[in-house]
């Protein structure tokens, strides 16, 4: 007879979680997929314009932790298995654009946001509240976050210095990317937010981005 594995208690979990976001944040994130980048040569030398790719691609990689945060935090909350699956499946390719973003400030000399805990304990919280909210509300949630962050990364397309192809073929690839997390959580049933919770999600947004450009 075989005994049937204990399930996780929700301090195990916490635990568990803890220690994620603890190597999310310190750690050096490795990803699975090659970086998009690949071998596009180095372009942007003039001091000015590395400072502000740097910016840009360190408010990307908070954006990152954001994002992986937010997936494991509703993951944890999620009632349907499968919903969690999907959820757990999409912060894999989190992974991969956490780890392409954080080389792509190395390589422009420059260190990633100083607030990353911050942005990863924040993010946790808000994403086991929207679990919480229940699986069609949380899948809502990814689908609205994808679509800002969409809208956010066009206008870093936009402001990248002109000639930073390997910046832009990271932004890219994580554009297609989040396209898919979102369409595949409206094909799951996402249920479009209402207005005012999608305008204080815009909020809080600008509030991480203004500051992990500078920090
Ligand atoms: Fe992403
Ligand atoms: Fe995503």
């Amino acid at each position: 007879m075989t005994t049937p594995l204990p399930r996780l208690s929700l301090l195990d979990r916490l635990i568990e979680e803890f220690d994620r976001g603890l190597r999310t944040v310190a750690a050096a994130n490795v990803a699975a997929r090659p970086n998009p980048a690949g071998a596009s040569p180095e372009s942007v030398t003039d001091p000015a314009a590395r400072r502000h790719a740097a910016g840009l691609m360190r408010v990307n990689h908070a954006g990152e932790i954001a994002a992986q945060a937010l997936y494991h935090g509703q993951a944890l909350t999620a009632r349907n298995p499968a919903v969690r699956r999907s959820l757990l499946e999409a912060a894999r390719d989190e992974t991969d654009h956490l780890a392409w973003c954080e080389q792509r400030v190395r390589e422009l000399g420059d260190r990633t946001s100083l607030l990353a805990p911050v942005w990863y304990t924040g993010s946790f919280a808000i994403g086991a509240l929207a679990g919480l909210a229940g699986d069609r509300t949380s899948l809502g949630f990814v689908a609205e976050t994808e679509r800002q962050v969409i809208e956010h990364l066009e206008s870093h397309l936009h402001e990248l210095p002109p000639g930073d192809e390997r910046s832009r073929r990271v932004v890219e690839q994580m554009q297609a990317d989040e396209e898919r997390h979102g369409s595949e959580a409206r094909a799951s049933g996402g249920r479009e937010l209402p207005r005012p919770v999608r305008e204080l999600m815009r909020r809080a947004a600008r509030i991480m981005t203004g500051t992990a450009y500078r920090l």
